[in-house]
């Protein structure tokens, strides 16, 4: 039998997770679980970049995972862990920032984007983010990595870091490829359809979260931003409220545009709004109520926790071991 291809991807836990985290990657996280030999991982280191409140990380990492479980990832099928529980993440994350260039760091939108929203705590692990993340990918030889399109300019770094390591010292990486989803790849604020939905962002209104109850999420559907036309139709340059609703409507429902645009045709906003809140309310519902349910059981997620963290360490190790090898460390 040919051994399965491995997945690794991350969230971190620096806010609640929202319904674009949800679209843009945990979907397809669940879609690939069978297929693929999966590694799923709370980042909290990735999450300490910008300050956070210590109880409230806690917090936020378990009820991860349990929204992870409540998702429909089988903690005996895939490799559930948290990223500070397996010290090579760290150690390799060092070795990878003597192979990643200055130059490369500085390109990376995702740190130009957060200095300027952190501006008086722009510190050096915001900005070698990217080669941690590279270091939590290249540790599982992974084949794949689903992201929403935002992670994609980490991802070819990855790439970049694998490939130049590899050129210097024989095949060590497995040279890693993004997946991003067709629809849902970048869920767009409710209140501002410019803008990303950010876990981060204080726009109220503008992020669902998995967890809200009903009522919110309607309350939200129905004062999203749109334009002054009156056709719910795809148009991703003009009508950017009207084409984030659609993509948010198509991934919750299967429905492709076009029948989504002859179901509302003749129809107003109102109606369209109320429908994609309602489809919103519908999937995110088992998951929280699945997710408040495991959240009560500590010692069930404890033991999840602590046998994925067994689990990814054996492999990241073997990986270390290699590259310790391969750069002139004397073996332990
Ligand atoms: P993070 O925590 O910002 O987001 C987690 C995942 O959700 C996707 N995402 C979205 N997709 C669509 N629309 C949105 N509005 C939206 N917001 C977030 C992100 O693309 C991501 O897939 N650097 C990563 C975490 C990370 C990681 C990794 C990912 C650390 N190490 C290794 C993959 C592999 C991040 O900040 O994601």
């Amino acid at each position: 039998m040919e051994e399965k291809k491995t997945i690794f991807s991350g969230i971190q836990p620096s806010g609640e997770l929202t319904l674009g985290s949800y679209l843009g990657a945990i979907k397809n996280w669940v879609a690939l679980a069978d297929e693929y030999n999966c590694f799923y991982c709370m980042v909290d280191m990735h999450a300490i970049t910008v300050r956070q409140t210590p109880a409230e990380l806690r917090r936020r990492t378990l009820e991860q995972l349990a929204q992870y479980i409540a998702s429909g990832l089988d903690p005996d099928k895939c490799t559930l862990f948290i990223q500070s529980h397996v010290p090579q993440h760290a150690e390799l994350g060092w070795i990878l920032d003597c192979y990643t260039m200055f130059g490369e760091l500085s390109r990376m939108t995702q740190f130009k984007d957060k200095s300027a929203k952190n501006a008086d705590n722009i510190n050096a692990g915001l900005f070698t983010y990217p080669s941690l993340m590279a270091a939590d990918i290249l540790l599982y030889q992974t084949d794949l990595v689903p992201v929403g399109s935002d992670q994609k300019q980490h991802v070819e770094l990855t790439r970049d870091i694998a490939t130049r390591f590899n050129g210097i010292y024989g095949d060590v990486f497995t040279i890693p490829e993004p997946y991003i989803p067709k629809i849902g790849a970048r869920i767009m604020s409710l209140t501002n359809p410019e803008n990303k939905m950010s876990k981060s962002d204080k726009d109220n209104g503008g992020c669902i979260y998995i967890m809200q109850q009903p009522e919110e999420i309607m309350r939200c559907f129905k004062r999203a931003v749109t334009d002054s036309d009156t056709a719910v139709r795809y148009d991703a340059e003009n009508k950017k409220g009207i084409s984030n609703l659609m993509s948010i409507y198509s991934v919750a429902t299967g429905r492709g545009f076009d029948e989504i645009e002859r179901e509302f045709d003749g129809r107003g906003y109102g109606d369209f709004k109320a429908a994609v809140g309602e489809a919103v309310v519908e999937l995110l519902r088992p998951i929280r109520e699945e997710a408040e349910r495991i959240l009560k059981d500590k010692s069930y997620l404890e033991g999840v926790y602590k046998a994925g963290a067994e689990k990814a360490a054996a492999v990241a190790c073997r990986t270390l071991r290699k590259v310790h090898k391969k750069i002139g460390f004397v073996p332990r």
